[in-house]
């Protein structure tokens, strides 16, 4: 079989992969894989907005402070310092480009969220993530140089002897037929794993792949114990997974329990605007104790003709299922939203595998710690994808791709076998869950450890019996990123940010640390 050849590969057409390859296309070739169509992913869901320093009031010290006080000591400054000083130059290029930000009286409209001393969220209403993944598009479709592949599935990264990176092994989804892309470089920008569990704001792309293949060739990860729960994920039996932004409490909603009671009040100084962690834990706690399934986000504090010009999309939502957010409060519950850890990068993007770059939501870069300041993700994605980018630039030279051509094959799954995949899928989320969640403990975990090694056995067992489809490479992948968080939180006996050990429920200078996981075995 012909393998492809190309200078870099792109995994993933999120704002992290097309921004990076709209810089590179200069140098050479591009292309992108995505594994579904082009805008499936995180990005394109995104609401709030992204935070930068443009308002009258603000500077970059305090941004750099509102993200360390957030990040519970495990903040890298230096990453910090680069997402907060190249931000505000590279949203205004942005906008140049063609994104759509909401404008107040000639300037960035700027909204507030959790943990953050000012308002500095630039967004578009609250499809933020629409326009940017639309105007990114718009100039990806329209350059000569990329090539987007949409349901292409990157099953694994081809390593030589020598660690190098060269590419991946691919299924092109709408044949089934596995491919190999050799590339002088490849970049990560695969996203976020909210998929493994039950509940989460993220779409089904979200199903942690990049971590996956970069663990099994051999990457360092680090504090992927660090999942974040967005604490209002509606509340709905007719639709799973949509966001209410916390640019809503930023513009004046509050938390309430069924019967009242505003309860944040007891739980943060910040109240409704605590950072994450705290108000996820806080509803947690709320609904335990009183034994709810949901809280109350109550919008009377804001006019009803503004919350239908700022929030169109959530208002049009939530009518569609009959609730009149201007009249009635939004039933709300906390759900996997964001993993900070992932695969550990320099100041420029790179992993520990020569030509293998990382960025956006699957990279640890240091920027977020053990816990993410809201709407840092995309700045970090888009100032991290420019970093790689220029340091690729600098590096690029042509050489010899090595020889390789595909071996695998695969056919269309029988019937049972789906059923088989789709009974572990559930099993691992649920798992994941009801003991790996927003409050934990170290029995809890060590009994997840054990029910998901009898699942990864199982998995493994798959894998010999049956061709690799797309269904089961993202199964043996949430099921690894499953095994490596809670390999990870278990090494951390300590609580800090968006780890909470009951058994530990102090942090500790002990663990002022990075939790660093790898694979030995190495095929
Ligand atoms: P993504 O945008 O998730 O893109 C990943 C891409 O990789 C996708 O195209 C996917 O299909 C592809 N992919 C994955 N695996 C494979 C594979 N094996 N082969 C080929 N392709 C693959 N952050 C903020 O800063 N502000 C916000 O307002 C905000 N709101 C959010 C709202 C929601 C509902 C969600 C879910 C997240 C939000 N976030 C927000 C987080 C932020 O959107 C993400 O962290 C960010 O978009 C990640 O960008 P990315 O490019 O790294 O990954
Ligand atoms: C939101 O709009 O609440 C999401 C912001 C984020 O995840 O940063």
């Amino acid at each position: 079989m012909k393998n492809t050849h190309t200078d870099f590969l792109v995994l993933g057409s999120g704002m992290a992969g097309l921004v990076f390859a709209l810089r590179v296309a200069s140098l050479g070739k591009v292309t992108i894989l995505t594994k579904k169509r082009s805008v499936d992913s995180n990005t394109n869901y995104a609401q709030g907005g992204i935070a930068a320093v443009l308002g009258p009031d603000d500077d970059y010290e305090h941004h750099i402070r509102d993200t360390i006080q957030c990040g519970e000591g495990l903040c890298d400054e230096d990453a910090v310092r680069v997402i907060v000083e190249r931000g505000p130059e590279l949203i205004r290029e942005l906008a140049e480009m063609g994104v759509r930000f909401s404008h107040t009286k000639g300037t960035f409209d700027l909204g507030r969220e959790g943990g953050h001393s000012r308002r500095r969220i630039v967004h578009a209403k609250d499809t933020t993530g629409r326009e940017v993944e639309r105007a990114l598009l718009y100039a990806i479709r329209r350059h000569p140089d990329i090539e987007l592949l949409e349901y292409h599935l990157a099953v694994d990264l081809i390593r030589t002897g020598q660690g190098e990176v060269w590419g991946v092994e691919a299924i092109d989804l709408s044949t089934g037929r596995h491919r190999t892309y050799l590339a002088r470089y490849t970049l990560l920008a695969t996203g976020g794993a909210g998929k493994v569990y039950t509940y989460t704001t993220n779409p089904d792309i979200a199903s942690g792949d990049g971590v996956a293949m970069a663990y099994r060739a051999g990457a360092r990860l680090a504090n992927l114990e660090f999942v974040q729960f967005h604490p209002t994920c509606l509340y709905h039996p007719r639709i799973k997974s949509f966001l209410i932004s916390e640019a809503v409490r930023g513009e004046g909603a509050i938390l309430r329990t069924l019967d009242g009671n505003a309860f944040m009040t007891g739980y943060h100084k910040m109240k409704d605007l605590a950072p994450r962690d705290s108000v996820a834990r806080a509803i947690d706690n709320e609904m335990k104790t009183r034994g709810d399934r949901h809280v109350h986000l109550d919008l009377s504090a804001i006019k009803p003709a503004r919350i239908r010009s700022r929030f169109p999309n959530i208002y049009r939502t939530c009518s569609r299922l009959g609730i009149d957010i201007t009249k009635e409060p939004i039933p709300v519950v906390p759900a996997a939203h964001y993993m900070c850890g992932g695969v550990i990068t320099d100041g420029e993007g790179r992993t520990n595998l020569p030509r293998l770059y990382a960025c956006g939501e699957v990279a640890h870069t240091g920027v977020h710690g053990a816990n993410r300041l809201a709407s840092n993700s995309l700045l970090e994605a888009l100032v991290y994808a420019v970093a790689a980018a220029e340091s690729v630039a600098r590096r690029f030279e042509k050489g010899r791709f090595p020889r390789r051509t595909t071996r695998r094959q695969s056919r269309k799954l029988r019937q049972s076998e789906k059923l088989e995949i789709r009974h572990n899928w559930d099993l691992i989320r649920t798992l994941m869950w009801d003991y790996v969640g927003i409050v934990r403990s170290t029995d809890r975990l060590k009994r997840a450890r054990r029910e998901l090694n009898i699942i990864q056995k199982g998995i493994d067992g798959a894998l010999t019996r049956y061709a690799l489809s797309a269904d089961l490479v993202e199964l043996r992948n949430i099921a690894l990123v499953g095994s490596l968080i809670i390999r990870s939180a278990l090494r951390r006996k300590e609580s800090r940010g968006l780890q909470y050990l009951q058994d530990f429920p102090r942090k500790s200078r002990r663990f002022q640390r990075n939790t660093v996981v790898y694979s030995r075995k190495l095929d």
